[in-house]
């Protein structure tokens, strides 16, 4: 797990460090852009900017009338609908007054909080929020540049054995409650049985021949799996014959990913060995077998819609991609998407059983 820079940042500048990053990513992203469709999985650039505007306002400055209405607000506004979007200039106004107003509120010691949590959890879960949208618009730039597939450092030279892990009892989630997302919480004791993990995620190279020859093989995928390649036309991850052979393969879905374990002889790794493992980021998210769920014990927060909709649908990934804030890798930190999404920095390794 990597340490924070500066575990003792004062709040606004929790908040400030997240802008940086955001605008950072910006940096890729010509004015002009903002409002294009970067296809039907992700909504517009100008879209998430005014998102991370709104949740901050909406959270930070409580007593505060909502500028655009539901516009900004994910359950209330279709991708479609994304792409009518104040200018750029307005935008980019919007951003700066409210965390401006934002910071003069908390330099002033006036700090929104959340019954029964940290008085800084709010800040921190904003701060975070706005450095997973800068991950977002990172991907998306990549997406339009046609440089998605190509984004993962090719991993560093590793010994090929497996690494063998005894189980065991041990502890799962967060134990900071300023950061942790519900979906970490609570800190929670499992039982693990021995296991085996690959040193790193599958690469290019080696995943070359499933591509030639398990793809078209039935009894390798599940019924899922399979059909997600029949209906899609898929042979293969994204721009495949274009990615580094020496990187992570990415760009994948969970039943590709699934199925390639398989062919192996292996499985997926559960989120809990994954964690246990400590496995350090490599450059993609890692898909596991594990579905997103919940802790037991988990309770919502701060609002009912932040985890709880995507149990049980969604499948939980572990690591952290190139796009990823370092300020987020912490080793209990849960991502989650649908199976059938590939275009994002996806990527997998294989466990098994000792
Ligand atoms: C954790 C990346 C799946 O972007 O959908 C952002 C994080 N939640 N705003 C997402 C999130 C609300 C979430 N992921
Ligand atoms: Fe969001």
């Amino acid at each position: 797990m990597k340490t924070r820079a500066s575990p003792r940042r004062s709040l606004s500048g929790e908040l400030l460090e997240g802008r940086r990053f955001l605008l950072a990513a910006l940096a890729d992203v010509p004015e002009e852009r903002w409002a294009q469709s970067p296809g039907p999985a992700y909504s517009p650039v100008g879209w998430h900017l005014g998102h991370v505007a709104s949740v901050q306002a909406r959270w930070l400055l409580p007593g505060e009338e909502r500028r655009y209405g539901d516009f900004f607000d994910p359950q209330q506004t279709a991708k479609p609908s994304r792409r009518e979007l104040p200018p750029a200039r307005e935008l980019r106004a919007y951003l700066d007054e409210v965390l401006d107003k934002v910071c003069a509120g908390l330099d002033a010691g006036r700090v929104p909080a959340i019954l029964g949590l940290p008085e800084d959890f709010l800040v921190q879960h904003l701060a975070q929020h706005e450095l997973q949208h800068g991950e977002h618009i990172q991907v998306i730039a990549a997406l339009a540049a046609g440089r998605l597939h190509r984004m993962p450092p090719a991993l560093r030279l590793r010994s090929a054995d497996r690494i063998e892990f005894p189980g065991g009892r041990l502890q799962i989630g967060c134990a900071d409650l300023s950061r942790a997302y519900d979906n970490e919480r609570p800190l929670h004791e499992v039982e693990l049985p021995p296991f085996w993990l690959d040193p790193a995620p599958v690469t290019a190279a080696q995943f070359v021949q499933f591509v030639r020859t398990g793809y078209g093989e039935r009894s390798l995928w599940s019924d899922e799996g399979w059909s997600f390649l029949r209906k899609n036309g898929i042979f293969a991850p994204l721009r495949f014959d274009e990615q580094d052979p020496d990187a992570p393969v990415t760009c994948l879905s969970w039943y590709e990913a699934e199925a390639y374990a398989r062919w192996r002889g292996a499985r997926l790794p559960t989120e809990e060995e994954m964690e246990a493992a400590g496995v350090e980021p490599s450059g993609v998210w890692e898909w596991t077998a594990s579905w997103f769920g919940p802790y037991p014990g988990f309770r919502p927060y701060p609002y009912q819609g932040y985890s709880f909709p995507w149990f049980g649908t969604h499948r939980a990934l572990r690591g952290g991609s190139w796009a990823t804030s370092p300020a987020l890798l912490r080793k209990s930190l849960r991502n989650w998407y649908v199976p059938d999404f590939r275009e994002f920095p996806s990527g997998f390794r294989c466990a098994g059983d000792l």
